[in-house]
């Protein structure tokens, strides 16, 4: 049986002009910076999933504890009837502990990786056949506007995996102000928010011994190499990942050990020895530090939930 997903296209992947002025102008740029939403073509969105299964990394797992254990909580506040939009829909495992919790009145999965973002739509649409599921392919790192029958009247925007912390601050409150624009009054948003913590644990996250997250990491010159034109050799860079305590953050970077030339397009660009492509920042924040940033965005806390150790936390904001 074809499962009914209902598809709203907001990006234009076939826009690869997109990836091809973003890395140029990023390659050009001192220091040289790539946007972190590029990491996720198909073979970078499974080797994110990789990295969520690794011992080290325990933001995903913390927060899957915590939504276990908070559902039927989250369930209450949000009332029945309420909408599910989840944005960066993934793998959309989290949302399943929310799903049964909640049972909602429909769900709509938004990210921008087509493929991933169908193929998990239709897995929830034949799991949950009682469920109406939306899917929309945007990038929600800009302004978007949605249909209203797919926001449901009384959505709870769920934000898992501290996703907020790839923008930086300013970013994020762009961000969290367009959501609210997005959110009829009332509406709510969940999210996940990784916490500040030793930079040993912080560190092995971003570096596990399995590799995954260098492959990750990596991917994206794979991804350069493949879809611009370009002659970048992945096998000459290697991943590099530390905690900036002054910024709260981990840095990811390229590293190059020796000095090269790499041409993309009809532009060369040199790196010196050790010189970096700074890849993604991962903000981490106190449970006020991020209350204080989602209230200047119109966002009213209405509860938060911690694991025991407070690694990470999950924040109920309601738009005031
Ligand atoms: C998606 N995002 C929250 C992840 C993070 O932890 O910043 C991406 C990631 N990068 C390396 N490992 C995981």
């Amino acid at each position: 049986m074809a499962l009914a997903i209902r598809l709203h296209d907001q990006y234009d992947l076939h826009d690869d002009n997109e990836l091809r002025q973003d890395v140029l102008a990023g390659f050009a740029a001192s220091p040289k910076h790539t946007p972190p939403k590029f990491f996720y073509d198909r073979r970078g969105s499974e080797l994110f999933e990789q990295i969520c299964l690794q011992p080290e990394y325990y933001p995903t797992r913390t927060e899957e504890a915590i939504l276990r254990r908070a559902a039927a909580e989250i369930a209450e506040i949000a009332g029945p009837g309420a909408s599910l939009v989840e944005l960066g829909s993934g793998a959309s495992r989290k949302v399943r502990l929310l799903l049964e919790a909640m049972r909602p009145a429909s769900y709509l999965g938004i990210d921008i990786s087509r493929d991933f973002l169908l193929s998990s739509t239709h897995r929830l649409g034949a799991d949950y056949p009682w469920l109406e599921v939306h899917a929309a392919c945007a990038d929600f790192t800009r302004p978007m506007s949605l249909p209203a029958d797919a926001i449901g009247e009384r959505p709870l925007a769920f934000f898992p995996g501290s996703s907020i912390g790839n923008f930086d601050p300013q970013d994020a409150r762009a961000f969290l102000e367009n959501l609210h624009a997005l959110l009829p009054a009332g509406g709510g948003l969940l999210i996940g928010v990784d916490l500040v913590k030793d930079t040993r644990t912080l560190e092995a996250a971003y570096n596990d011994r399995a590799g995954v997250t260098a492959a990750f990491n990596l991917n994206l010159l794979w991804r350069i190499r493949d879809e611009l034109d370009s002659d970048i050799r992945p096998a000459h860079f290697s991943h590099r990942a530390f905690y900036n305590e002054a910024q709260s953050r981990i840095e990811m970077h390229l590293a190059s050990p020796r000095a090269q030339t790499v041409r993309i397009e009809r532009q060369q660009f040199h790196f010196a020895p050790g010189e970096t492509l700074h890849t993604e920042n991962s903000y981490k924040y106190t449970v006020e530090g991020f209350q204080h940033l989602a209230g200047t965005a119109g966002f009213a806390p209405v509860h938060v939930w911690l694991d025991d150790r407070e690694l990470f936390s999950v924040h109920y904001l309601r738009k005031a």
